[in-house]
């Protein structure tokens, strides 16, 4: 058995025993139809690859999972989950990494996504310190309205965090990587063993795990936060020692935190679940239409808000 054991570009490998599915009935792609070129980014069970079709030029983001590594991690059913989710999410919303085909070969499945030009935000916000007020105004209503469709759609990311926000060719929110996502078939909490990034967790994961739409507005607080401040909300000097943090609502806001985002990081870092603004049932006090419409966001335009161009990133 010559087979790699390490992720190789697939354009060097035969094609012979690749199979492919359309994911939306049309494209029936495979490996070779792409030219593949650098690493955009790396997980534990993926590598993901700038990538070329060379019958369109069209470029696109190719999702690389080595399926050995799948299997002896016992990670398969992960995988078809990811795919599921993303299916299930289509071309729907243009904050949300879209999935064009998916296709294996002997070695590797293939997620076709959405390329994001300009990388993460996590990125961006190391660079520059912290985000300026427009820019933080501009992409947590960006994330907003993209959580909003997700969770219409039954799916919870539950690992939100300036990692999986990408940023396109115009300087807008792309959410990306659903490898630990969930769909729920109804609004119901649902015990899971999953823990997502430390200090985006909300308390009700460490305490009961629960997970709801509401852990995914609980994450947007920390990233609200964290756009403004360049530093974490909760930050111990272990995972443990945040976690006590989180547990304890143990945070503070630096001076010259601006008053109205610094209200609506209060109401979105609440220990309920469904007292965090946009988690509530519709019609409560706390629902999506209550977070749009707090005083942090006058001044943007909803209807407008994916084709107005992205204030400077600074
Ligand atoms: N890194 C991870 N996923 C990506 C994507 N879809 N586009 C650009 N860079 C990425």
């Amino acid at each position: 058995d010559d087979r790699p054991t390490e992720l190789r570009p697939p354009t060097s490998r035969t094609q012979s025993r690749s199979r492919n599915s359309s994911v939306n009935g049309r494209s029936m792609s495979s490996p070779a139809d792409f030219e593949f070129g650098r690493i955009l980014g790396e997980g534990s069970y993926s590598t993901v690859m700038l990538a070329k079709n060379i019958h369109t030029g069209q470029e696109f983001a190719i999702k690389v999972l080595d399926k050995g590594h799948l299997k002896r991690k016992d990670k398969m059913a992960t995988a078809m989950a990811e795919k599921n989710t993303l299916v299930r999410l289509g071309a729907g919303h243009p904050g949300i990494v879209r999935l064009h085909s998916a296709f294996q070969d002997e070695w590797s499945l293939f997620f076709v996504l959405d390329l994001a030009k300009n990388g993460e935000l996590q990125s961006r916000i190391s660079k520059l310190g912290s985000l300026s007020l427009p820019c933080t105004r501009y992409y947590t209503a960006q994330i907003v309205d993209a959580l909003d469709y997700m969770h219409s759609k039954g799916v919870i990311h539950r690992d939100l965090k300036p990692e999986n926000l990408l940023l396109d060719d115009k300087f807008r929110i792309k959410i990306t990587d659903f490898g630990t996502g969930k769909i729920i078939d109804t609004g119901a909490t649902r015990a899971k063993t999953f823990v997502g990034t430390a200090q985006y967790v909300a308390p009700e994961l460490l305490e009961n795990s629960e997970t709801s739409k509401s852990s995914d507005f609980w994450a947007l607080g920390c990233i609200l936060y964290q756009m403004i401040s360049g530093r974490f909300a909760f930050q111990g000097l272990s995972e443990y020692l945040t976690w006590d943090k989180i547990k304890r609502l143990d945070y503070s806001f630096p001076d010259g935190f601006d008053e109205d985002a610094k209200d609506l990081v209060q109401k979105l870092l609440v220990r309920d679940p469904s007292e965090r603004l946009g988690a509530g049932e519709p019609g409560t006090p706390y629902d999506l239409k209550h977070l749009r419409s707090h005083p942090f966001f006058a001044g943007i335009n909803w209807t407008t808000l994916w084709t107005d161009p992205a204030p400077p990133l600074e």
